[in-house]
């Protein structure tokens, strides 16, 4: 069974965006990348981080030696425990996509902001 709960509205975003909530014992991270929400489980597909509490950034993007081309601003969170990066708008590991962090679904209606979980 899936329910839908609310988490808190578009308006309050320096409240809630990049925030680890929990409901009803699932912890999942909400974040913002260029007008969609995400909500990703707090569980780094590695060795078990709170990827949440992982830095939210850009990376470097495919470049020749001596090269740096940054990019993906805002769009990767980086696991605090060994640095894996994921793009926060598919939850793939850049490195191995099929790696993937559990997401759930994000819902707008107006100003508030629902994520439907399992329970
Ligand atoms: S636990 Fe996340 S990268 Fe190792």
């Amino acid at each position: 069974m899936k329910r839908k709960h609310w988490v808190g509205k578009i308006s309050d975003i320096q409240q809630i965006k990049n925030k680890i909530f929990k409901i009803e014992g699932i912890e999942f991270g909400l974040y913002e990348v260029k007008g969609t929400w995400y909500a990703w489980n707090n569980f780094c597909p590695h060795m078990g981080a709170s990827i949440c509490k992982g830095l939210v950034s850009g990376t470097r993007l495919p470049s020749l030696v001596y090269e740096y081309k940054y990019g993906m601003s805002d769009q990767i969170l980086r696991c605090p425990w060994h640095g894996w990066e994921f793009d926060l708008t598919n939850g793939r590991l850049l490195v191995e996509p099929q790696t993937k962090l559990r997401g759930y679904p994000v819902e707008i209606q107006d100003d508030e902001i629902y994520v439907t979980l399992p329970k």
